[in-house]
């Protein structure tokens, strides 16, 4: 449970709130004492998100919408903040990914992962901006991803987007303080999460995909993204296995890409054909069932970041802001 923050009160919006990570999010901003809006395709998750944020006793409102359409979803965040009032923080969750080598992989579906996972930042970004820059104030936390450090194998076209989402941010951020603006842009890197996203995601392998370990629970990186939305910290890695890679990464360049090199093609694949992780793409178009949080990759997945309990740790002590 979040501390209930002298944010408390406010309304967040976030774009792909309908399952994995946004869902998770929407229900621990709520039981910070948040109202949350959520944006997604599909009308099943959002509902179902939805009675997650009212369960915890806060307010919701739902508005479907295609992030690729910033028509649809400037609508969305209008009707959104009309049901509860002026937004404080958008993020920016929605995203999907194909598995698959780059000459294998379809043009369309290549285009249609870079412009949900970047395009569709890009536009919340702009919905959020038109609402936030007259009133000087808000925060927008785009959930990006460790790929930013070293592209993945087998997610050409993910990787791309998210290190587009990358760079959006830091060019954004430096516009927003030429004009003195007091809204921030913050960029999250979350690790591999037990979402549904594998089963969401299109495989060209011939074998689903999965969650290159250690892998982390929603829950871990929601706490994460509410910090950053607390503290607008310009980018944040949210475990100390991202921090280390980025590190890594920067310093040692070639061994990094001779680590990933090692984790071959099936480090990326289930090669079970026993197991039944449900897949079903939704890259084009939404499920009509509700997405729950988790995925199906729970077994050894990670409860706790040492480095967020310590970011935690060090704002208690340097208090607010911090
Ligand atoms: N899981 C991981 O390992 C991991 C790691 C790092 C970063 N991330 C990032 O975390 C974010 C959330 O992913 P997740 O793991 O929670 O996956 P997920 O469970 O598949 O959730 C994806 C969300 O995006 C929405 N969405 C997809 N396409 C959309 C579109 N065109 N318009 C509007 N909404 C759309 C989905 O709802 P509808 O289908 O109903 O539209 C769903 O709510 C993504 O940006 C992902 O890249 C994930």
């Amino acid at each position: 449970m979040p501390p209930r923050s002298p944010l408390t009160g406010r309304v967040v919006i976030i774009t792909g709130g309908s399952s994995g990570l946004g869902r998770c999010t929407a229900a621990l901003f709520a039981r910070a004492g948040w109202s949350v809006g959520l944006i997604a395709r599909g009308a099943a998750g959002l509902a179902a998100a939805a009675e997650d944020v009212r369960a915890a006793g806060a307010r919701a409102a739902v508005a479907v919408a295609d992030v690729t359409d910033s028509a649809a979803l400037a609508a969305a965040a209008a009707a959104i903040e009309q049901a509860l009032g002026p937004i404080a923080v958008w993020i920016n969750a929605a995203g999907n990914g194909v598995y698959g080598r780059f000459t294998e992989v379809p043009e369309d579906e290549f285009r249609q992962v870079t412009e949900v996972t970047y395009l569709g930042t890009v536009n919340g970004a702009r919905v959020a901006l038109a609402l936030m820059r007259p009133r000087n104030r808000g925060t927008i936390v785009n959930v990006c991803s460790g790929v930013v450090f070293h592209g993945l194998p087998l997610m050409t076209s993910y990787s791309g987007a998210k290190a587009a989402v990358r760079a959006f941010g830091q060019a954004l951020r430096i516009e927003l303080a030429f004009e003195r603006s007091a809204v921030r842009v913050s960029t999250v890197f979350p690790p591999a999460v037990n979402t549904p996203f594998f089963n969401h995601a299109i495989s060209h392998m011939g074998w689903p995909a999965r969650p290159v370990p250690p892998v982390y629970q929603p829950d871990v990186v929601a706490r994460g993204i509410y910090m950053a939305a607390s503290t607008g910290r310009p980018e944040m890695t949210i475990s100390g296995t991202v921090a280390c890679f980025a590190l890594l990464s920067r310093i040692a360049p070639v061994w990094t890409g001779a680590v990933i090199r090692r984790l071959g093609v099936d480090g990326h694949l289930v090669r079970d054909a026993a197991a039944d992780h449900g897949a079903s793409p939704t890259v084009f178009a939404p499920s009509e069932a509700a997405s729950p949080v988790h995925g199906a990759f729970g077994r050894r997945a990670r409860r706790w970041s040492t480095q967020m309990g310590l970011r935690r740790l060090y704002g208690r002590l340097a208090g607010p802001g911090s």
